[in-house]
């Protein structure tokens, strides 16, 4: 079944008299998830950093580029399918770790939801360090599909190279290490109401279930939760140097993927010292204002990658943002906030239908602009929009 056939499902049960439960468009599924949240959760996902004007900027540098129609090509049959890391995905599309994401289920539970979204759908979820649940937990809901782990390194070399160690006993077949994140960006959201979920406990199993980190602690997460809060500010952000990279290549024969890399000369210098996939992001602009759109970042980072994949996400709402950072070159693109609403307002359900949409559409796009395949994809396919 192609992807863009969901519509005909939404169309039939039209004639039921049937209308999907869940939105079909990212103005809506945001409306709609800022109502079921609670308050704080919400201003924590959707916020970002500064006045959000990267934020932002990652969203409507999309509407720059404008897909170029090809007719007479006759793309009645699609292919999206892409092999990434030995594994062949049905389609270039994964979801983006989100630490939180646990919260964002109404029943608190959200990385075991998001991980049988993936099941379901064949969609990879990146669990993050930052889980409601341990990461064997989750992994054990992926099913046939694979996940791929996120590590904020610590400062505890020990406890990185457990954390990775479990990754690979619990079956993630990749870790992708995120490098722009050992501080905290400024958020004024989450500053303007003193609100940080990790320093109220939340978010931690990953840590509190490690027996390097409990080895660590004096008494145990349970018997002392606050005393364990405090030992993981001291341990979580390691700002890591160029000098750092070959102890973290030494940590896994899995695939190694850094997370954050937006400068050519980064995504080169990566690339030569052995990491296995190039993530190109700017952490959807929750981290650092006043910077670049990422899509923008994009092509140059791709030519630094001569040929290693590269992975890429901020700012993707619709199928058509899908289709366009393809052209610009992504291997594979990340979906971000749009699955953490769809978890919201439907677990497990509302993620899949969300994931549904975006490759309806993206499937769509490329039958209607007869570009059938991946390989079809080129930056030619694009034009910069006038004015
Ligand atoms: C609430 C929230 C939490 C996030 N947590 C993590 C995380 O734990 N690790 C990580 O590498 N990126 C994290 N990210 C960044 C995402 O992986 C991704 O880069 C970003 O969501 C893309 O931007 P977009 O959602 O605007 O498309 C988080 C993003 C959000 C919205």
């Amino acid at each position: 079944m192609a992807f863009g056939d969901f519509q005909n499902e939404i169309y039939f049960n039209g004639l039921r008299g049937v209308v999907p439960a869940l939105p079909v468009s990212f103005d809506d599924l945001a409306e709609r998830a800022e109502r079921a949240m609670p308050p704080s959760i919400w201003s924590y996902v959707a916020g970002g950093a500064g006045n959000e004007r990267t934020q932002n900027a990652n969203v409507t540098a999309f509407d720059r580029w404008g897909l170029v129609p090809r007719m007479f090509v006759g793309a009645a049959q699609r292919d999206l399918s892409v092999d990434l890391f030995g594994t062949t995905l049905p389609a270039p599309v994964f979801m983006a770790p989100i630490g939180v994401i646990g919260l964002c289920a109404q029943d608190g539970h959200g990385d075991l939801a998001t991980a049988r979204a993936a099941a379901a759908t064949g969609v990879p979820m990146v669990a993050s360090t930052l889980m409601v649940d341990p990461l064997e937990d989750v992994a054990a809901e992926l099913g046939e599909t694979p996940g791929f782990f996120q590590l904020y390194t610590p400062t505890d070399r020990d406890l990185a190279a457990s954390l990775v160690e479990r990754a690979e006993k619990a079956g993630y077949k990749g870790i992708v290490v995120t490098l722009d994140t050992w501080v905290t960006g400024w958020r004024p959201r989450d500053l303007s109401t003193g609100n940080f979920p990790q320093l109220r406990g939340h978010c931690l199993a990953n840590y509190f279930t490690d027996p390097v980190f409990r080895a660590s602690l004096a008494q145990t997460p349970e018997q002392d939760p606050q005393s364990a809060i405090l030992r993981w500010i001291q341990v979580f952000g390691n700002p890591l140097t160029w000098a750092d990279l070959p102890w973290l290549r030494s940590l896994t024969k899995l695939p190694l993927i850094v997370k954050g890399i937006g400068h050519p000369d980064d995504a080169r210098r990566a690339r030569d010292a052995g990491v296995d996939g190039i993530y190109c992001s700017n952490h959807g602009g929750r981290q650092a204002n006043g910077g670049l759109p990422a899509l923008d970042m994009l092509p140059d980072v791709v030519a630094a990658a001569e040929g290693l994949p590269v992975l890429f996400d901020s700012g993707v709402r619709t199928g058509a943002d899908i289709v366009k950072a393809l052209a610009l070159g992504a291997t594979a693109v990340g979906i971000g906030r749009p699955y953490a609403y769809g978890l919201a307002l439907g677990g497990a359900d509302g993620i899949v239908h969300v994931l549904r949409t975006l490759l309806a559409e993206a499937d769509l796009i490329m039958a209607v602009d007869g570009y059938p395949t991946l390989k079809d994809l080129t930056a030619d396919a694009l034009r910069r929009v006038a004015g």
